[in-house]
């Protein structure tokens, strides 16, 4: 844990360039935070919305709505064209993106982009909520399986988190899944977990139209009360499995030991067993990794080690 408290001394530097430190800075001197920390960083207030039960959200090349159970619009932003999340990677957030270090944004991932004609047709992920951080500062830590489209233009994933998000939380871990744009961020209502309860989190593709333009998918939590997000939009095609934290302080602002995401399993429309290779970004400098112990896409596992302290 060198490393961190080492960087600490220059935090305040870091805070100057890295847009989305400052905001988290700011909430230190007790105003109201203009952002909320997201899975894909942070969003003003006013386009994080909670996705009210039996809602779609539908993705178009144009607009983004979130779609009440009835079919009213319930919200609605342009898409646009261009613009891709400001993801809190170093890079443009394709497969060869790098991993951020310890203190903010993704830090370490693996990630597979399926090339192939058949699309992804279901990704599972399971694991075991860790032990609750030793310290609080005010730390986010979120831990999640994702899928996004080939243009990097919106995210859908079952998240854990503990610490603040949009979709609220605090000193305790808690689940939703979320649907995040650059101009829209959509999130189930938080689920309070356990320490030590496993969890499993779905994506799955529900329906294509017959142009295969259009693709319908379920964001779902396996057995844990709560309900899933159903999303239209794109082909859906860079899977990964990703650390993501924000604040930072010190090494017990992490759980502690290992968190081992078990269970991968990846099927295409096609087959059960698609050829999947995980990739893995990390910080080399920093003492977070991701160890890819099964490859593949049938029960992989993939384990996520903290920093010790
Ligand atoms: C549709 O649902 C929304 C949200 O629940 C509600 O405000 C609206 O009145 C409903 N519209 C109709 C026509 O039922
Ligand atoms: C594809 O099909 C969907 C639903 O059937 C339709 O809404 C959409 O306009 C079609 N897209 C193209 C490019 O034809
Ligand atoms: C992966 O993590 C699990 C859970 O902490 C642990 O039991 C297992 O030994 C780890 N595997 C390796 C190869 O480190
Ligand atoms: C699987 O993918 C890897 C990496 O993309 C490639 O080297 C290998 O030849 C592929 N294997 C099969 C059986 O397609």
């Amino acid at each position: 844990m060198k490393h961190i408290l080492a960087l600490q001394t220059y935090l305040i530097l870091a805070v100057a360039f890295m847009g989305e430190a400052l905001p988290i800075a700011k909430s230190h001197s007790h105003t109201l935070p203009s952002y909320l920390r997201t899975p894909v960083g942070l969003v003003p207030h006013s386009a994080a919305h909670q996705v009210p039960v039996g809602a779609t959200i539908s993705h178009t090349q144009s607009a983004i709505s979130l779609l009440a159970a009835n079919g009213t619009a319930l919200h609605t932003t342009p898409v646009v064209p261009g613009a891709t999340n400001a993801r809190p990677l170093n890079g443009n957030g394709n497969g060869n993106a790098k991993a951020r270090r310890e203190e903010s944004g993704w830090v370490t991932f693996a990630a597979w982009l399926n090339t192939g004609e058949s699309p992804i047709a279901s990704f599972a992920t399971s694991w075991t909520v860790p032990p609750a951080p030793a310290a609080n500062d005010g730390q986010t830590v979120f831990i999640f399986n994702s899928i996004e489209p080939a243009d990097f233009t919106s995210i859908l994933q079952p998240v854990l988190q503990y610490g603040g998000s949009a979709a609220g939380g605090g000193n305790y871990w808690g689940i939703a899944c979320w649907y995040v744009t650059p101009t829209g961020t959509y999130f189930t209502p938080l689920v309070q977990v356990q320490e030590g309860q496993t969890l499993t989190g779905y994506i799955q593709l529900q329906e294509q139209s017959a142009n295969s333009t259009d693709f319908q998918y379920l964001c779902e939590w396996s057995n844990l009360g709560g309900y899933g997000l159903l999303v239209n939009s794109a082909e859906l095609v860079w899977a990964t499995e990703t650390l993501e934290v924000y604040g930072i302080q010190s090494a017990s602002d992490f759980p502690a030991g290992t968190t081992a995401l078990s269970a991968i399993n990846i099927a295409t429309q096609e087959t059960n067993a698609p050829n999947v290779t995980w990739s893995v970004a990390e910080d080399v400098a920093d003492t977070v990794f991701t160890t890819v112990i099964v490859d593949g896409s049938v029960n992989a596992l993939i384990n996520i080690t903290y920093p010790t302290v």
